[in-house]
């Protein structure tokens, strides 16, 4: 039999940490959780979660204030209440008028056991 070996995985290595409990976030509600002093924007979108920083990359505004929209391409974003740049939920690709201005750091999530899990790197 053949051996190989596998690619690692970065997800195994992963601090996972508990933010909500499943039934605290309600579709299309989102909700503002402080991760280790961090404050972190998370909302249960079209049955998928999502995780951003709370602090827009432009000038700080707080994404919470924004709006949320759904693009059938590009997914999710949230509007900055600022000078709305588009902040997409599933890749942190910030953006203005459909240029690219930045990148947030992503943020990786999951659910178990009736619990929402953060990763922390
Ligand atoms: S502070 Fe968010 S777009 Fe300026």
């Amino acid at each position: 039999m053949a051996m190989f070996q596998t690619k690692q995985c970065p997800f195994k290595e992963m601090n996972w940490v508990p933010i909500l409990r499943s039934e605290d976030l309600q579709e299309g509600v989102s909700q503002v959780v402080q991760v280790q002093g961090v404050a972190m924007l998370v909302i249960r979108y079209r049955r998928k979660l999502y995780a951003v920083y709370n602090r827009c990359p432009h000038a700080g505004a707080e994404l919470s204030c924004g709006t949320i929209k759904y693009y059938r391409i590009g997914g999710p974003v949230v509007t900055c209440p600022g000078h709305q740049w588009e902040i997409s939920l599933r890749n942190g690709i910030a953006s203005f008028r459909g240029r690219v201005k930045g990148r947030m750091k992503p943020v990786y999530l999951k659910e178990e056991s009736g619990h929402i899990y953060m990763a922390l790197s």
